[in-house]
């Protein structure tokens, strides 16, 4: 545990302005005096696009990289055409800061609401490949506008890739009081993908005995995600299986105001970066009704990663205490939820 934190803070476009402000609030309050916290703002994302056709430089990399960690708030716009920033500051950074486990919670904390039917337990984590799979950007298109249009998306998988994320996840199951690790992918049809994936993971369970395991298609992991959602412990998968199921994960689990997520550099060589599952949303944005929670509980993760537990533990309490009383309080502003969060921490 370090007693001073550098922090980049990339608010970005629409509600991430508004969320990232309320998850600092609540990281100074929760710091003990004798932590430095430093924090440095960036304005990447559409402000930045329009003034400079910028989106992340060689320089900002090394900028960044100057950090312990990196806070986010969400990237993109309507005024940017789709794509520009996804692929131009989101996935480059991922992959340039080899953020190759995209971790992402999902926990049904009292008090708050599931579409699903009864109240039930759900507690996993979803270990998300970062780096590789289908969004390497590795494809290509020919006689593009044309009728005869032809263009391919490769998905990229290697050994190396696959072994260093299944094992993370290993390692995380191990660490759980279930000891549960499901591999998600669609080995049936998938099956050059697939069968290195279910290799690797076969593998490197026999070095983790005490850690049950299963596998499950991607189609059936949407099934059981609604109907037993309380099976599943640890997930590791694919890039863009993994990105579509903790979605579906969210959305059962309280929402995408309650989802965080980390991008992780399990070997400290780059930061790593958190941020809220969530987007801009450009429909609120503004407007002081974005649920800066999903943002609260990234800092918390964050905190986790820089071995600051005792306070990740009390943000987690406090979230949770929060969310508890929510029905009581009524509609609340993001600033109005952020100033609770942050008295909670601090008392
Ligand atoms: P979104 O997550 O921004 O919004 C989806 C829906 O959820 C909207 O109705 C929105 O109002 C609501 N919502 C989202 N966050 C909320 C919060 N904290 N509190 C209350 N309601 C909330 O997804 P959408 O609309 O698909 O994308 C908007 C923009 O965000 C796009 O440009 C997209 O590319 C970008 N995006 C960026 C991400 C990132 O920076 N990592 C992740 C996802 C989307
Ligand atoms: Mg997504």
């Amino acid at each position: 545990m370090s007693r001073s934190i550098n922090l980049a803070v990339i608010p970005g476009d629409g509600i991430g302005q508004e969320v990232v402000a309320e998850g600092l609030k609540v990281l100074s309050a929760v710091l003990p005096q004798d932590v430095k916290l430093e924090t440095k703002e960036y304005d990447f994302g559409a402000k930045r696009y329009h003034a400079t056709g910028e989106t992340l430089t060689d320089a900002d990399l090394a900028a960044l990289k100057q950090h312990d960690a990196i806070l986010l708030g969400a990237i993109g716009d309507p005024s940017v055409p789709s794509g520009v920033l996804e692929r131009g500051f989101l996935l480059k950074l991922r992959f340039a800061f080899d953020h190759h486990v995209n971790l992402r919670p999902s926990k049904l904390l009292p008090g708050v609401a599931t579409p699903l039917a009864g109240q039930p337990e759900i507690d996993f984590v979803v270990v998300r490949e970062g780096t590789e799979g289908p969004y390497t950007g590795n494809g290509g298109t020919i006689r593009r506008g044309t009728e005869h249009e032809v263009a391919t998306e490769v998905s990229v998988n290697t050994a190396y890739g696959v072994e260093r994320v299944v094992r993370d996840a290993f390692a995380r199951a191990q660490a759980r009081p279930r000891k549960k690790l499901a591999l998600i992918h669609k080995n049936n049809v998938l099956t050059f993908a697939g069968h290195l994936w279910t290799n690797v993971f076969n593998r490197v369970a026999a070095e983790f005995p005490d850690v049950t395991t299963e596998y499950m298609h991607v189609d059936a992991a949407t099934i059981y995600l609604v109907t037993q959602p309380e099976r599943f412990d640890v997930i590791v998968t694919d890039n863009l299986f993994g990105d579509i199921i903790t979605d579906l994960a969210a959305a059962v689990s309280g929402g995408i105001g309650v989802a965080a997520s980390g991008n992780i550099n399990p070997g400290r060589e780059f930061p790593s970066m958190f941020e809220p599952v969530h987007g801009s949303a450009p429909d609120i944005a503004g407007q002081g009704k974005a649920d800066p929670t999903a943002t609260v509980l990234s800092v918390a993760l964050l905190l986790r990663h820089l071995g600051h537990d005792g306070e990740a533990d009390r943000i987690d309490a406090a979230v949770t205490a929060d969310l508890t009383e929510r029905a009581a309080l009524g509609a609340r502003s993001t600033a109005q939820i952020g100033d609770a969060l942050a008295a909670r921490v601090a008392g």
